[in-house]
């Protein structure tokens, strides 16, 4: 029987790790959203690096207003964040959360990608959502950024139902060693943190994103209010947004938003553009 999420073995972890990277673990059972709690407590001033975790979620929310099935054994976790930049650069903390949860994955798992935002793939399929939801202050800078993860930890695809056991994968899958549960929360929250604590020097946590991507060199669909087209992708530039060509050559830059993207995966599902 594997190990159950535990408010004193997270904080027991987070002690080995020896960094002050939570200020308060708000933990339980089960909530509806970790990340409407968060946001709920970041409005009444809950401090930098407050964390919210569940063991289940019985409404958790993805990106686009679908929902993410959150049973337990998987890690839901919001991080409140009080980053000193403006606005405009919030999706650096999105593509870099990306990065911190890879990091971290990567201590269980090999073959381990991040498809644009910040999906976390193993072996070409997805075990982590990352949903960062943003309030500006008063001058347009921020006043908090909600980081909202979801990783499936313990048992196989075919828990997640037809429509989704082709796509999903969870660590314990594609793990040989153990998996203590607490001690990879641990480490998520202390490598968000690293990557929020190099918000101002952002070159190699982008570089690390870079090496990193499921989607770099690949042609993709990209769909956004309803229309899809087919791209191929450049690079991701410093600011974490998708830099693209289209059909007739032509480059353009894809920030967050309400953007989807799925890679093409036979040759006449994208264009010839090489
Ligand atoms: C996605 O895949 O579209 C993003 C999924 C984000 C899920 C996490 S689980 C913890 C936090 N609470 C939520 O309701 N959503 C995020």
């Amino acid at each position: 029987m594997p190990d159950r999420l535990d408010e004193n073995k997270i904080l027991k972890n987070i002690e080995k790790l020896g960094s002050k990277c939570v200020s308060r673990l708000v933990f339980f059972d089960e909530t509806e959203s970790t990340n409407s709690v968060a946001k709920r407590l970041a409005r009444e001033g809950a401090p930098d690096c407050t964390v919210v975790a569940a063991r289940r979620q019985s409404a958790g929310r993805g990106r686009l207003g679908r929902s993410f099935l959150s049973e337990e054994g998987g890690i839901y976790l919001s991080y409140i964040i009080r980053p000193d930049c403006e606005f405009s650069s919030a999706l650096k903390i999105t593509a870099g959360a990306a990065v911190a949860v890879m990091r971290a994955v990567k201590s269980y798992c090999d073959n381990v990608l991040i498809k644009w935002v910040n999906d976390v793939y193993i072996n070409g399929k997805k075990v982590c959502g990352i949903l960062s939801e943003a309030s500006p202050d008063a001058e347009n800078g921020v006043g908090f950024i909600v980081v909202g993860v979801g990783v499936n930890v313990f048992g196989s695809a075919k828990d997640f139902g037809d429509e989704l056991s082709d796509i999903v994968t969870t660590i314990e899958e594609n793990s040989k060693k153990d998996i203590d549960i607490n001690e990879l929360f641990a480490k998520i929250i202390f490598e968000l943190n690293g990557v929020y604590k190099s918000l101002g020097n952002f070159k190699s946590v982008i570089s690390q994103y870079r090496e990193n991507s499921l989607v770099i060199g690949k042609k993709v669909y990209i769909t956004e209010g309803g229309k899809s087209e087919a791209v191929k992708v450049i690079d991701v530039d410093e600011s974490g947004a998708l830099v693209v060509c289209d059909e007739f050559s032509k480059m353009r830059k894809i920030s967050g938003g309400e953007v989807s993207l799925r890679v093409a995966k036979r040759k006449r599902d994208g264009f010839s553009a090489n």
